[in-house]
């Protein structure tokens, strides 16, 4: 079939050039574990990703908040019941922790049940004299060191999607089923939070709540029938970077005729693979999830607004995020000039700040670290920068986990380099632990109380 230049189809992407692919050794194998995830049921529904567009497109319009959380890479080493509680746990303090203070709703969309594939700066790396294919993820190698792990495995693929599969049903039970009604505001704060100033200062807005849940059932409000208080809406992301499980998964909505990538509510595109003519770009243009795009330092404004063009051409509200990861010394000469040139396009995007990806260095134990300081004061400049051009600061994009990890610096756990060797696991880049991001949300509830103000008094 001949397509015209601009048409798309599930496999246009594959005549375009490919960044960060890896050299699967036996393509045929590859072929076959496609065509077996092509009759695997879909993750998740086209519906469901309609219903978080629409609620993207109130963060757009400044009436919500975006927090999208989780691991840098999920593991299939850690997959369990326990970890995904209590990195949804961390989600839900930080989402209390949020609206309680800012009034806005926040929209809860996790990086989880798919976030298995990592872009790399190298394509090997040499241990012990050598050569080894570099780790890009569990869904393509394993991490060990040695020749046959770090061999691309097509069967991680399915590997992948079925630890993808018991997540998300795990994750439904959890936000439905009770887990998540605001009643059990006090049951999400964990022991070793609790006992932080961070863990202190969320009991109290806990209590708070709690009295006035009490306050609404005395009135006779009859809680148990509202939805909005039994359950909580939160939604799956990750990178589309392994295309060909991507396009597997990606199915045609029997009510619209659009095409929906079903592996995940919400895709993003990597800083490493948005080139406009590349083939990551290709594929995210025609599935009609919502979108996400990693802005690193080195896109200029033309180049940005051709890729919004190409990847929300009809300027749909929600469709398209724009995640900055400058790095905190780089935001303040950088982010500006984007945020404008989007503005006075009339361009419906959204921007979230991504405060990790630019502030990772190497401690000098040899771990891949973050300063909390750091992550804060890239956030802090990210809302000044909104605030002076009367845009809409819309979102937090961040990596953290449940678990007591000791992986960022300083922050709630007051972590030094030296402390860093005591639970450091994660299989890529640092995450904040439980009370980081706790610590994290209060600070970033304080910028949104101070924008509110600063715009309520703009309008008087
Ligand atoms: C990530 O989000 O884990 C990541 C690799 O980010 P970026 O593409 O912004 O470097
Ligand atoms: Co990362």
């Amino acid at each position: 079939m001949v397509l015209a230049q601009n048409e798309w189809s599930l496999s246009t992407w594959r005549s375009r050039p490919i960044a960060q692919s890896p050299t699967w050794p036996d393509t045929a194998h590859l072929e076959r574990v496609e065509a077996q995830l092509a009759t695997k049921p879909p993750l998740v529904f086209a519906g469901e990703a309609r219903r978080l567009l629409d609620h993207l497109a109130l963060v757009a319009d400044g009436k919500a908040f975006l927090l999208q959380a989780g691991d840098c890479a999920e593991s299939f080493q850690e997959g369990s019941a326990d970890a995904i509680r209590d990195k949804l746990k961390v989600v839900l303090q930080m989402a209390v922790a949020l609206t309680y203070a800012s009034g806005v709703p926040v929209i809860k969309v996790g990086r989880i049940a798919g976030q298995f594939a990592k872009p790399r700066s190298e394509e090997f790396e040499e241990v012990d004299g050598v050569r080894l294919d570099i780790f890009r993820g569990h869904i393509v190698n394993d991490e060990k060191p040695d020749a046959a792990s770090r061999r691309p495995d097509p069967e991680r693929l399915l590997a992948a999607y079925h630890q993808s599969v018991a997540t998300l049903n795990l994750l439904r039970a959890f936000t439905t089923g009770g887990f998540a009604a605001l009643s059990r505001v006090h049951q999400w704060n964990q022991e070793f939070v609790a006992n932080s100033l961070e863990g202190k200062r969320y009991e109290v807005i806990a209590d708070d709540i709690e009295r006035a849940l009490r306050f609404m059932r005395a009135c006779g409000i009859d809680l148990q029938d509202d939805n909005s208080l039994q359950a909580v809406e939160f939604y799956t992301s990750h990178e589309a970077l392994i295309l060909p499980y991507e396009q597997a998964l990606t199915r045609r909505d029997s009510l619209t005729g659009l095409w929906y990538d079903c592996s995940a509510h919400m895709l993003w595109i990597g800083d490493r693979t948005r080139q406009l003519e590349g083939a990551h770009v290709e594929f995210a243009r025609g599935v009609s999830n919502p979108l996400g795009l990693k802005v690193g330092p080195s896109v200029s404004r033309d180049e940005l607004l051709r890729l919004v063009d190409a990847l929300n051409p009809e300027n749909i509200p929600g469709r398209l995020t724009l995640i900055s990861r400058m790095g905190h010394d780089k935001v303040n000469d950088l982010l500006g000039p984007l945020v404008e040139s989007m503005r006075d396009e009339g361009r419906r995007v959204l921007w979230t700040c991504d405060p990790m990806h630019g502030n990772t260095f190497k401690a000098s134990g040899g771990q891949k670290t973050r300063r909390f300081d750091d992550i804060l004061s890239e956030v802090a400049s990210f809302f000044q920068v909104h605030q002076t051009l009367g845009t809409w600061p819309g979102g937090l994009h961040i990596e953290l986990t449940g678990d007591n990890v000791t992986e960022c610096l300083g922050g709630g756990s007051r972590l030094l380099e030296g402390d860093l060797a005591t639970n450091y696991t994660s299989i890529c880049d640092p995450r904040l632990n439980a009370t980081q991001s706790l610590d994290m949300a209060f600070h970033v509830a304080e910028f949104l109380q101070a924008y509110s103000a600063a715009r309520g008094a703009r309008s008087l």
